[in-house]
This record gives structure tokens, C-alpha cells and sequence, in this order.
């Protein structure tokens, strides 16, 4: 059996688990700092970064607690090495150097959008899910990144396409900035978009010829003209009115959300299903914040004519688990980081 402790402070989420067999999850304890960041409408890195020091001990203690784990238990510490924010990762890459090497035991840095694929290798209920068969299909969909990625097996990803702008949960952020729905935009986007008409607005959909590669700025800007043609309208159809800048101009929130919506998840959906039958792949994943959005997983599974994999909604969006799930195969290889380990704010996805 091992026993990993694994960090994870790339971003907004200080975050701690302890993972057994990178499979079963004994803790995973995050501690989000979104209440300080929703103030300036997204992250705010130097806020970041101060939090996770305030919250890092407190947090990997608490995970320690939560699986009934001494630290003489534990076979390894596992840390996201990037990509992230600077700030942000050093905090956890020091913490995770320090236990590594106060106890004794390997240190294994663990790129971020490999722990995200790794969440749905994860076990969150008593069941026992079929084991995933390699070659599956990956996409991976947040805040900064869309990538679809062929695993052959473990560590050995090839890269078919991914966003030449925008990430797919960067366009519901600002999408959601543009309607005023808040910080993160996501899970607001597809709460505002229940009420509203998915056909209303025909907004564009990149294909880029074949392509398995994403663009999602255009789709974005279509959004701000919709919405700025509204705010013309009312303004000159009610000119007192706006004057006196009381009344705000109605904007069909929920339509516009809805349309949006409907148009990323096409767009993603369609790409998964030709990739996944271009390279026949027994299944798809998918994992990243985005896959957490109930559309993209119900269109996903009814498209793909194949068994389609997604986390828990708690494993989606970032978390230590994940982190500790990708280490494991890392450590069962022998792949062990060195003291020099240092943060990589650009970190690629790459085959070991
Ligand atoms: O993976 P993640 O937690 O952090 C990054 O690695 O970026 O993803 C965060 C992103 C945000 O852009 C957020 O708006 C998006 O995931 N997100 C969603 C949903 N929940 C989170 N996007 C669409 N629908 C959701 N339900
Ligand atoms: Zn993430």
C-alpha cells in the first residue's frame, strides 16, 4: 500500500489529501480563498499567494487529521510544479520540500493538467468503477487550459488540439464578467442559463477547418456585441431614463447565457466526438473545472457513442487528490523529483 500526502497551490485553492494506491481518496481538504477574490472580479495574485502561506499548515494538518494518517505513515509527498501562478506554487513546492525532507521520503512535483486527467482515476463512492483502458481520450477544460489529449498509457499524452486564445473556462469568466453574474463565471453561467433559450442567439462556433484545435475570443466578442446593442437601444429608447443612469438597460441575461453556453459546449463536444472516433478510443474523460458544467457532461455522453468519464463535481474544480493520483504512477515508475525542484509557471503537458 502507499500513502501519499499531496499539495496542491497553483491558484485560488490551498489544498491537501492524503491518497492511497492513487485511487482512494482518505482526505481531501480544500481551503478556498474565492470570498477574498470575488472583491476584484478574478484572481488577485499577490492576494493569492499571502493566503496560501496563511493557510498551507493548517490545511495539510487538517488532511493529515481527516485520513487518520501519522507522518511516519506516509510513502511520499506529491506537489504541483506548475502550471500556476509563481507566488502561488512556490508555497506548496516549499512546504512539500520541507516534509519530503524532514521525513525522509520522496518528492514527486506533479504537473497540474496531468492531476486534473488523474481525478478521474480517483474512487469517491463504495462502488468499483470498470479500470480505465488505455487509449482513452482526454479533454481537459479550465480556467487556462482546453487541450485534448490522446493517453496512450500512463504519462504518455499526445496533444491533438488545443485553445489558440481563449481557454474555455477564461470565456465563461469573462462572459459572466460582461453580464455582472459574478466570480467564477462558470458555475454562474449555467445557473443563469437554466431559465434561458439556448437558440436564442446564434453566436459563432470556431471550427478551424479540422482541426482538433479550440478558439474561443470570437465567440466572446460576439457575446459583448449582443450586449452592447441592448445597452444602445435602451439608452436611446429611453434617453431620460438613461440619463439619469437609475434604470439599467434589460438585457436578457438568461437567453444570452444559455446561447453561450450551448455554443463552448458544442464546439467541444463535436471535437471530442470526432477525435475519440478518429483514434478509436475505448473511452472519453473528461476533468478541469469546465467539466464540472452539467451540459458538457449530459451532451458529452449522449454524443460519443462510448463510455464517457467524468470526476465528481468536488474532484473537478482543483483539489489535492488529483495531484496525489498522478504521483502515484509517477512513484510506481521510479520518477522521483530531485531537491532542485522548481516551479514552472508554463508547465506543458508531456509524455515522461
Ligand atoms: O480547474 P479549475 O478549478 O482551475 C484551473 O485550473 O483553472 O477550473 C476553473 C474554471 C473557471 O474558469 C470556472 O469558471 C470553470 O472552471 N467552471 C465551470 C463550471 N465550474 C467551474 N465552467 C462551466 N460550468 C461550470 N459548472
Ligand atoms: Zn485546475
Amino acid at each position: 500500500m502507499c500513502k501519499i500526502l499531496a499539495i496542491e497551490s497553483s491558484c485560488d485553492e490551498t489544498a491537501a489529501a492524503v491518497v492511497i494506491d492513487g485511487i482512494i481518496v482518505k482526505s481531501n481538504v480544500i481551503a478556498s480563498q474565492l470570498e477574498i477574490h470575488r472583491r476584484y472580479g478574478g484572481v488577485f495574485p499577490e492576494v493569492a499567494s499571502r493566503q496560501h502561506i496563511l493557510a498551507i499548515s493548517t490545511v495539510i494538518q487538517d488532511a493529515l487529521i481527516e485520513a487518520r494518517t501519522g507522518w511516519n505513515e506516509l510513502d511520499a509527498v506529491a506537489v504541483t510544479y506548475g502550471p500556476g501562478l509563481v507566488g502561488s506554487l512556490l508555497v506548496g513546492v516549499n512546504a512539500a520540500k520541507g516534509i519530503a525532507l524532514a521525513l525522509d521520503i520522496p518528492l514527486i512535483g506533479v504537473n497540474h493538467l496531468e492531476g486534473h486527467l488523474y481525478s478521474n482515476w480517483l474512487k469517491t463512492d463504495k462502488t468499483d468503477p470498470p479500470p480505465i483502458k488505455f487509449p482513452v481520450l482526454a479533454l481537459i477544460v479550465s480556467g487556462g487550459h482546453t487541450e485534448l489529449v490522446l493517453v496512450h498509457n500512463h504519462g504518455e499524452y499526445e496533444i491533438l488540439g488545443r485553445t489558440i486564445d481563449d481557454a474555455a473556462g477564461e470565456a465563461f469568466d469573462k462572459v459572466a464578467r460582461m453580464l455582472e453574474l459574478g466570480f467564477p463565471g462558470g458555475p454562474a453561467v449555467q445557473e443563469a442559463a437554466k431559465e434561458g433559450n439556448p437558440q436564442a442567439y446564434d453566436f459563432p462556433r470556431a471550427w478551424l477547418g479540422n482541426s482538433f484545435d479550440f478558439s474561443f475570443s470570437g465567440l466572446k466578442t460576439a457575446v459583448l456585441r449582443v450586449i452592447q446593442k441592448y445597452t444602445k437601444t435602451n439608452i436611446l429608447q429611453h434617453p431620460a431614463m438613461a440619463a439619469q443612469a437609475k434604470v439599467k438597460p434589460t438585457i436578457p441575461i438568461a437567453d444570452i447565457a444559455a446561447s453561450f453556453q450551448m455554443a463552448v459546449v458544442d464546439v467541444l463536444v463535436s471535437k471530442t466526438k470526432a477525435a475519440a472516433e478518429k483514434y478509436n478510443v475505448s473511452e472519453v474523460l473528461l476533468a478541469g473545472g469546465v467539466s464540472a458544467n452539467a451540459l458538457l457532461r449530459n451532451k458529452m455522453m449522449a454524443a460519443c457513442g462510448r463510455p464517457v468519464r467524468a470526476p465528481s463535481l468536488i474532484l473537478c474544480t482543483d483539489n489535492a487528490a488529483m495531484i496525489g493520483a498522478a504521483a502515484y504512477w509517477h512513484f510506481k515508475v521510479g520518477h522521483i523529483s530531485g531537491w532542485d525542484l522548481d516551479v514552472v509557471t508554463n508547465l506543458e503537458l508531456e509524455s515522461k
